[in-house]
């Protein structure tokens, strides 16, 4: 039986009040959850307010300095998430489209990453990122998630007919060519009604919902109907 991971990334949204509110509902909603890995990617301003919350979650990162601490003003290194955060999102395709952060930076990110027990959630949107990642340090195939995100689906909804999911199961397959053992993971306008065309393909481990992971009746719904496949 498959043990879903379920990723939701709040990319640059909410205040610390509308975080609270979203935690009262999730209590509220979600009831026990058996069998799923629910990581939960907020803002950095957020993390010690759900890890206080306890509701049963891991928590993540949205990004990671490609430094470590030191004099590099506004970056978040990964010493400073001690404790923090158990996973990293890195090299998400909204900050290599709109951050300009290109394979090289990613690929010290994952460095960083790794350096301090952060597990790297990686994302790519094109083998060749793979790629570029895996000639620089092979070992990187070894660890985390691999998150595939076609850029046609970020943010855009409506996407993830059965034929969407096909298509982008052809690409895990290849990704997983290179890949080794590592779960891969999709992203991309993921929602409650079309969470199972991803997960019941075998290429999948599991999904990341951006849009979907802000309201928590929907993040809630998405998880329920993933644990009843
Ligand atoms: P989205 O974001 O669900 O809003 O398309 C997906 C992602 O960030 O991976």
């Amino acid at each position: 039986m498959k043990k879903p991971i379920i990723i939701g990334n709040w990319k640059a949204n909410k205040t610390l009040s509308e975080a609270k509110d979203w935690i009262a509902t999730y209590k509220q909603t979600i009831g026990s959850v058996t069998k799923s890995t629910i990581i939960l990617c907020p803002g950095f301003i957020h993390l010690q307010l759900l890890q206080e919350a306890k509701l049963g979650i891991d928590l993540g990162v949205q990004d990671v300095s490609r430094f470590s601490s030191g004099a590099y003003t506004g970056e978040i290194s990964v010493g400073m998430l001690e404790g923090l955060a158990r996973y990293a999102l890195i090299g998400h395709s909204e900050r290599r489209k709109n951050l300009q952060e290109t394979d090289e930076v990613t690929f010290h990110k994952v460095k960083q990453a790794r350096s301090a027990g952060l597990i790297p959630i990686v994302c790519v949107s094109e083998l060749s990122q793979a790629e570029n990642l895996l000639r620089g340090a092979p070992e990187f195939s070894e660890t985390g998630i691999w998150l595939y995100e076609p850029l046609m689906a970020i943010s855009t909804g409506p996407m993830g007919e059965p034929e969407d999911a096909g298509v982008a199961g052809k690409f895990a397959r290849s990704l997983q060519q290179i890949t080794s053992s590592v779960p891969v993971i999709y992203g991309g306008s993921v929602t409650p009604e079309n969470v199972t065309n991803y997960l019941s393909l075998p290429e999948f481990s599991g999904v990341c919902a951006g849009g979907a992971s802000l309201d928590p009746h929907k993040f809630a719904s998405l998880i329920l109907a993933a644990e009843k496949l």
